[in-house]
């Protein structure tokens, strides 16, 4: 839809400024929210980590012997998987939670109640649950970083630069999901629990 591009690309060059300040999103819905982080974890499995793989093959290819290559190219593997996970729960918990949510107190209705009444978790569950994969991904680039013998590798420093660019995109992303969205989702949260009296904490 044309409005979600618009909305991508007004969210990317927020994320760009020099300063990210959570009111800078405040007239973002929670609705326009989730397709950025939809279409991010797209670009991720799509293509970013597809790339860095299809690099660190063609390297592994040319230096079949260098066994500390093959490690990391494992660890980036495990990275991937971890974070495949954690995309596919957010995709089946997280956001349908969040979006039913908007969409009910949007409309004042009674299955914003009793979602928050009685369903099984709150948002709060979710907050700061990408930091392992950060952690991984910092990790393998500082090992990367002092690898020697691939100064002047193109191949090398492609990688290098996509491993990089990868790494501060997942950083982004895991901001804006935990000091934007989940921030206005316990917003309606509170106000909810606050309305019909009852608080889950
Ligand atoms: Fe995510």
């Amino acid at each position: 839809m044309k409005t979600d591009k618009i909305y991508h690309k007004n969210i990317k060059k927020l994320l760009n400024d020099n300063e990210l300040d959570v009111h800078k999103f405040d007239g973002y819905s929670v609705k326009s929210i989730i397709e950025f982080l939809k279409k991010s974890h797209q670009e991720f499995t799509g293509k970013a980590i597809p790339k860095v793989e299809q690099n660190f093959l063609m390297l592994l290819k040319n230096y079949p012997n260098n066994n500390q290559l093959q490690t990391l190219f494992n660890l980036f593997i495990k990275f991937e998987i971890d974070l495949k996970h954690h995309i596919s729960i957010e995709e089946k918990t997280l956001f349908p939670y969040t979006k039913t949510l908007y969409r009910a107190s949007i409309a004042n209705s009674l299955q914003a109640l009793l979602l928050i009444h009685f369903g099984e978790y709150s948002v709060s569950d979710f907050a700061n649950s990408h930091e392992n994969n950060e952690c991984y991904l910092g990790e393998i680039i500082h090992l990367l970083e002092h690898q020697t013998g691939f100064e002047n590798n193109i191949t090398f420093n492609i990688l290098l630069s996509q491993i990089t660019q990868l790494n501060e995109e997942i950083k982004m992303h895991a901001w804006i999901e935990d000091n934007v969205l989940i921030k206005k989702v316990k917003e309606i949260e509170q106000a909810v629990s606050h309305f019909v009296g009852v608080s889950k904490n």
